[in-house]
Parts: C-alpha cells; structure tokens; sequence
C-alpha cells in the first residue's frame, strides 16, 4: 500500500508502523507526535552500505538531531557531518568517534574553531579567508586541525532553489579555480593539515545526473591540486540524494546514486594516481522514510473549500510553508477507506500559510481522526519551532510491538523556558 514502505501497513483500518497501531499510539501519547521505526532506519543505512562497500558515510545530523537515532547511526558504523559547535557536542553525546566528525560551515567563529580544535574534528574550509584565520586559532592553541576544501563545484542539482547549494551563486565553497592554490597554501600554514575536498550540490535531487557532473568537476579540480603537490586522502561528495515523498516522482535509490559516481571517482583515482577515500553525507535517504508525524483533526471547517485543522503546524512541520514541500497523508483510523472528499490540511498558527497539505482526496474526516504525514524523518523535528505558543512535541522510537519516547513533549513551562523578569520591573 505505501510502496516501498515496507514499515507501514494498514490493518483493520487502522495504519501501521512496524507492529505499532499509530492511532491507538497518538491516543495514549497524545498528537503532534513524531514515531520512527528503529528497523527501517537500519535498513536505510544498509542500502548506503552495499552501494558503497567501501565508503565512510556520514550522516548530515542537520536533518535529525533525535540522540537515539544518532545513536543507532553510531551503532550502523556511521559519522556525522555536523553544521554548528552546537552539533559537534550532540554528536560527542550520541557517541560518534571524533575521526568521524566532520564539521562543516560557512561562518565560524573563532568559538566555534576553537571548540572544534579541542574535540580534535576535521573541519571543512569554506573560504581562503577561513584558512587564515583556523590557521591563527589553531597556533594560539598549539593545536593542528586536518581539514578538507568546501568546493563550490557550479552545479545545477535541478531542485528547489533555497535547497540548491552548489551553485556558483550559492554561499557555500570556494570557487573551483581558487582551489588548488588555495591548498598550496595551507600546505605552508601552521595549525592546518589539508587532506582533501568536500563538496554538497543540494538537497532532495531526484536524478543522479547533477551528482556525475559534480564528481567528475571534483576530480578536475583533485587533479589540480594534485599538480601542485597536495596530498588528497579524502574526497567527500556531501548529500543529497532525494526520497519519494509523493507516490507520482520515484526517487533514485543509493544503488542508483553508486552506479553513477563510482566509476567515475574510481577511474578518475586511477588516472590521478591517488586513492582517497570517499565519503558521502547522506541526511534525507537515511532517515526521512522512516518517520511519521501523527497529528489529531480539530476542525472540519466547509468552507470555499473544506478545510481539516489539525494540531500540528508549520511550527511542528515546516517544510509544507518553507518549500512547497509535498508530504503524503494517511488518515491512521481509517487507512483503507476510499477518498470521499477534497481537504486542506492546516495547522493551528496564525498565518494564513499554514497549510500542511492542499487539495487532498482523503476519506471524509470529522474531529478526533488522526492524521499521518509521510516522510517526516528528515528536517521534521530539527526544523520545529515553539512559534505561536507551541511546544515541541514528543518523539518516539518504535521497534517491533515496541514503542519507546526519545524525547519527551515540551509542556507549557518550555515556553518560559531560560527566561525571567528583570526583578526592576517587577515592583
Ligand atoms: N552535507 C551538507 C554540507 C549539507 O548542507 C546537507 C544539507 C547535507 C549534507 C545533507 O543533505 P541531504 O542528504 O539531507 O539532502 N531543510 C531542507 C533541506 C536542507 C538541506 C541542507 N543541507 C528541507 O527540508 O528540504
């Protein structure tokens, strides 16, 4: 029923993760709530692994933060690509070794860059102006900080544009013709150690053409650097392979994703006479499918169209409003009826943008079903906000018939949570 799924079931009406009946779940643990199974998890980061046998992958923890499922990742053999200091200590938490964090960013700061020396991580630099600067915090630390070259690769990755990152327009990287000269001079640098490239395209690429043209620009630019004398132990070629979010546009899998760039880095290797070791970064493949987010019917308002207001907003789920980002809906109580009737689905926040899903034919709602959002795994929780008075809500993770909270919901009291009244104004 819900293809590749193979997590989720309808029985008796009723939807199914792994052997969790997910409405009686949002009736005991109560709704927005987040499930993730545990075996679909595994599963995903084993389809990275028989791809790429000989690839480290790291996973990007900017689309999942949840300490559990960073945990399983460890357990999976993974490491992490971390965007923040702030990220480096929950990988730490979680358990990833410090060899196998990569920390990447566009604007550190001398804080970050010394909290970063200090965890002993690898660090991706972004800018030459970057390089001088790790450079100088490092020396004042008598620290030495192996890192790799954000590479701005110019390429398209046919996808939406706030999610589009490799262009030469885009932030990130250094331009390609900067690069090897840029590595030469850290070569001459205290505190640095270059050992190689590291590029990102983008996000949700639903064709594995973009990730050819940006491997093959990525062992040009290897080649120039190798010209000039650097060493490359490491090639790492980011993220960003897309999931099926709608039953309408199929999703390259992983082996998919191996067939078009492997040839290509092993060949090219070969050509170059060097043999890094590749790394990917993959966030969204691993983890969006194997989430849902559970939210309850408030409202059917029949209106100009029939709206279903659930409880969960752009503040729970923001990628509807930040993206146009589709996510399939199952109602979890009535998951074999047929499609009666046309909804919006929109949250409970005061903008006229929260809408969660738009023109669906769903089977006719009424308050007290529940809703599931597909896909939710990736950029789901991360992304939520407390916006309109709303507390985060719980996650769990299910394993068979097991069903454990990983993050307790917020209650009220998070909302004044680090906050207090200058005691001036309180007479
Ligand atoms: N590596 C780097 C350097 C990245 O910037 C990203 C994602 C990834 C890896 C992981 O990419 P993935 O495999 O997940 O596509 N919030 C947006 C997605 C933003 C992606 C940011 N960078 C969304 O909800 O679609």
């Amino acid at each position: 029923m819900f293809g590749p799924k193979s997590h989720l079931t309808a029985r008796d009406d009723h939807l199914y993760i792994d052997e969790v009946d997910c409405f009686a779940l949002a009736r005991n643990l109560g709704t927005p709530l987040y499930v993730t199974s545990e075996r679909r998890l595994r599963e995903n980061v084993l389809a990275y692994r028989s791809a790429f046998p000989d690839a480290d992958l790291y996973f990007a923890m900017k689309a999942n933060g949840n300490l559990t499922l960073l945990h399983i990742a460890v357990q999976e053999g993974m490491g992490a690509d971390v965007f923040s200091s702030g990220e480096i200590f929950v990988a730490r938490m979680a358990g990833f070794p410090r060899e196998k964090i990569l920390y990447n960013g566009n604007s550190k700061s001398e804080k970050d860059h010394e909290m970063a020396l200090q965890a002993g991580v690898r660090m991706s630099v972004d800018s030459r102006e970057e390089l001088e600067d790790l450079s100088r915090t490092a020396q004042a630390l008598d620290r030495e900080a192996e890192i790799l070259f954000r590479v701005n690769p110019d390429v398209s990755p046919k996808t939406h544009p706030k999610i589009a990152t490799g262009l030469r327009s885009s932030k990130f990287g250094i331009p390609a013709d900067q690069v090897a000269a840029t590595y030469q001079r850290a070569e001459d640098l205290p505190g640095v150690l270059p050992v190689g490239l590291h590029c990102h395209i983008g996000s949700q690429i639903l064709d594995t053409s973009p990730f050819a043209e940006a491997a093959n620009k990525m062992m040009d630019i290897a080649e120039a650097v190798v010209k000039v004398g650097g060493k490359i132990k490491m090639i790492d070629l980011g993220g960003g392979l897309g999931i099926q979010y709608n039953p309408d546009a199929p999703a390259p899998s992983p082996a998919d994703l191996a067939a078009a760039i492997l040839p290509i880095f092993r060949d090219r290797c070969q050509e170059i006479g060097i043999s890094p070791r590749l790394i990917l970064e993959p966030g969204r493949s691993i983890v969006a499918d194997t989430t849902v987010m559970l939210a309850g019917v408030n409202v059917i308002k029949r209106a100009h169209v029939n709206f279903a207001a659930v409880d969960a907003g752009f503040n729970a789920l923001a990628r509807p409003m930040i993206y146009d980002s589709y996510h399939h809906v199952v109602v979890a109580n009535k998951a074999d009826q047929p499609a009666k009737e046309t909804y919006t689905v929109v949250g409970p926040i005061c903008e006229t943008g929260d809408v969660l899903a738009k023109d669906r034919r769903l089977p006719a709602l009424e308050r007290g079903d529940v809703l599931a959002f597909l896909d939710a795994g990736a950029y789901g929780f991360s992304m939520a906000s407390q916006y309109n008075g709303q507390p985060r809500p719980a996650e769990v993770l299910v394993s068979g018939d097991r069903v454990e909270v990983t993050r307790r919901a917020e209650d009220a009291s998070a909302l004044l949570a680090g906050q207090s009244i200058p005691s001036r104004l309180m007479w």
